[in-house]
């Protein structure tokens, strides 16, 4: 789909890219536009009163309204750009429930988490005292209410889950938790890295309380990301940054003037090409249609899934997960030899832990060798890899 829009694929002719999990390629387009503002109009955001800055100021906000249109919330107010997930998950954590929680509060996980919706939790434990707790997963490693409801107890209040996972690939039942959550009074914190790229994500529809995700893992540049809360959440963050940009006064006295949402939380210069390639992206995955992508990957991956049987001496771990993301290991065959087998034949997947070290406690295995589709991948390049995976048995000789 779409392959003659990515300049990765005209400069790598062979190259097959299964890691898309952990970044995508960028379309022209995007490219294009972080080349324009570094070549054609250079100039910060919301400082300057001379015309490429105004430009800067206008691009930069319809970013804004571009992603606020695209997650479907109710006011550009509740978008703040951010370097990534993990930075978006620390100021949900750092910024807000550092004081809307107390000790003794409990919020649920999984084992299942990346590790940018673990360790702040886990260190917010260990500050405040309030605890960290695992929702048990189905024997398929997925989330259900049920098992999510024995777990909560009057003290439980918050959920935060990937809404897809990056391992196992499970599409979590959003909608249902949070009926669930907000009639007890819980609120939900969602990792949308894997699922906003992939998955129609509509904060109002799903009723989530805050999101996190990435532009790099949708076609965006690197280190620009979106904190999405519900107004009456954000108003409450406590800045995680302080200095230009977010401040309207300041004086010798120490009397302080903050700026209203977004900018309150956006200080110092940002990530201005990122922001604007972001909005490209999103505009180039409307224009293509979300639902068109997520179908294309699902018959990617029920194929994948079906050639992957041929293959004799293989274990996929989540056969029946929703996402393009599969899990696999050869026996008797490290995931990262696979993965250097593999790259002999410019294929490129992940291997390892994928960041999510806990799940080894629910998979019963350490590292896996991850393929993690998107829109451009084809079968043709899953035909390349079931022909070279049969050849397993020559691994070491090739590798070694
Ligand atoms: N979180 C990214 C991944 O799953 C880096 O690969």
């Amino acid at each position: 789909m779409h392959r003659e829009d990515f300049l990765m694929f005209e400069n790598n002719q062979n190259l097959i890219y299964f890691d898309n999990g952990a970044t995508t390629f960028k379309p022209k387009r995007v490219v294009d536009k972080v080349v324009d503002y570094y070549t054609k109009y250079t100039a910060n955001a919301h400082r300057g009163d001379y015309d490429i800055s105004l430009k800067v100021d206008n691009e930069y906000e319809e970013a804004r309204e571009v992603v606020r249109h695209f997650i479907n919330a109710k006011s550009s107010k509740e978008i703040i750009f951010t370097k990534g997930t993990t930075e978006s998950m620390n100021m949900i954590v750092f910024s807000f429930m550092k004081y809307y929680l107390h000790k003794g509060d409990e919020i649920l996980i999984t084992k299942a988490e990346h590790a940018s919706n673990v360790l702040p939790w886990f260190e917010l434990e260990k500050e405040l005292g309030v605890s960290v707790k695992y929702i048990p997963l189905t024997s398929e490693y997925k989330v259900t209410l049920d098992n999510l409801k024995n777990v909560v107890t009057e003290k439980t209040k918050v959920i935060s889950l990937a809404h897809v996972t990056n391992v196992i690939g499970d599409i979590r039942p959003i909608k249902e938790i949070t009926e669930f959550a907000h009639d007890n009074n819980i609120l939900v914190v969602i990792d949308g890295a894997q699922s906003v790229p992939h998955l129609k994500t509509d904060v109002e529809d799903l009723d989530i309380d805050f999101l996190a995700f990435s532009g790099h893992k949708m076609l965006g540049p690197t280190g620009v990301g979106v904190l999405y809360a519900k107004e009456k959440y954000l108003e409450k963050f406590r800045p995680f940054n302080y200095g230009g940009g977010m401040n309207s006064r300041f004086e010798s006295t120490k009397e302080i003037e903050y700026k209203e949402l977004p900018l309150r939380l956006e200080a110092g210069t940002e990530n201005i090409a990122g922001v604007l390639g972001l909005k490209e992206a999103i505009l180039y995955l409307e224009s293509i249609g979300i639902e068109n992508i997520h179908k294309h990957e699902q018959e990617l991956r029920e194929y994948l899934i079906k050639r992957l049987k041929e293959v004799s001496n293989i274990t996929v771990y989540n056969e029946n997960s929703e996402a393009g993301i599969v899990v696999f290991n050869i026996e008797n065959i490290f995931a990262e030899d696979t993965s250097r087998f593999l790259n002999h034949y410019g294929i490129c997947i992940r291997a390892g832990n994928h960041c999510t070290k806990m799940v080894k406690d629910e998979i019963k295995v350490k590292n896996t060798c991850r393929i993690s589709l998107y829109l451009y991948n084809t079968k043709e390049e899953i035909d390349k890899l079931i022909e070279v995976l049969k050849e397993n048995n020559k691994i070491y000789d090739i590798i070694l």
